[in-house]
């Protein structure tokens, strides 16, 4: 058992994860893991190197030879930089493409497995916030704090729809929203690994929340566990 602190932040797609694990990961200049950004360049990868997606022989070879790199971010509250070959990936990551791309993948436990201990390498000092799916169920069992975050399908569409407007592209609420139910059946249906909160985390339904008051509350459930 590693005695680095983790908090695992799990939840369905645009359930607030990614904001707030970097805001706490900043507050406490801990290092952060994006486990989806992991998931959405394999998907990347494979349309690149002309792989199928339902290939899993072929998906788990492909990662074994990936050339992935972690720039850290320059400031506080900017997302680390990922390069796929070289070339910095983050904008073609972040599109629904990739994300639907990143869950028929994700289905897979030979990619799931493939990228475990890739994963785990991210457990160093000071500490490590996790943010995905399955981090305190399968990567993290032994996470020192494990949140579980909700919201209704409608507000997390809502949100996923202002936040792709603000990168400039091209969006539709209901595509999203629909896009956004289906990619959580699979996220749920699925054998490997399937997106559940873990028996021992803390669920925040953050539908009526801000990102502050979730923050807060993260860091409560923090101190008291203390
Ligand atoms: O930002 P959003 O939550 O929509 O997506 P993401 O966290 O980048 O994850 C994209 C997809 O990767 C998800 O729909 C999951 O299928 C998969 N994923 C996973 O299976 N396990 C993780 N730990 C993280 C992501």
């Amino acid at each position: 058992m590693s005695s680095v602190p983790v908090i695992t932040i799990d939840g369905p797609s645009a359930s607030g994860k990614g904001t707030i694990s970097q805001i706490v990961a900043d507050r406490f200049a801990w290092h952060f893991l994006d486990s989806g950004s992991l998931y959405r360049l394999c998907g990347l990868a494979a349309y690149k190197q002309g792989v199928d997606l339902d290939d899993e022989a072929a998906l788990v070879s492909m990662i074994a030879t990936l050339n992935i790199e972690f720039a850290l971010p320059e400031a506080l509250g900017q997302a680390t930089k990922i390069c796929l070959d070289g070339q910095f990936v983050e904008q073609q990551l972040r599109n629904e493409r990739m994300a639907t791309a990143a869950s028929r993948v994700a289905a897979l436990a030979g990619v799931r497995q493939a990228l475990l201990t890739l994963q785990r390498n991210f457990r160093q000092l000071p500490g490590l916030v996790a943010d995905g799916r399955d981090m305190g169920t399968t990567v993290f069992p032994d996470a020192t704090l494990k949140i579980f975050l909700l919201a209704s399908s409608e507000e997390r569409a809502r949100r996923r729809y202002k936040q792709l407007k603000e990168k400039g592209m091209d969006v539709n609420l209901s595509a999203i929203l629909n896009e956004l139910e289906a990619r959580d059946r699979r996220d749920r249906e699925r054998v490997a690994a399937p997106l559940r909160a873990a028996e021992d985390a803390e669920i925040i339904d953050t539908t009526a929340m801000g990102i502050d008051s979730v923050v807060e509350k993260v860091l409560a459930c923090w101190e008291s566990g203390r």
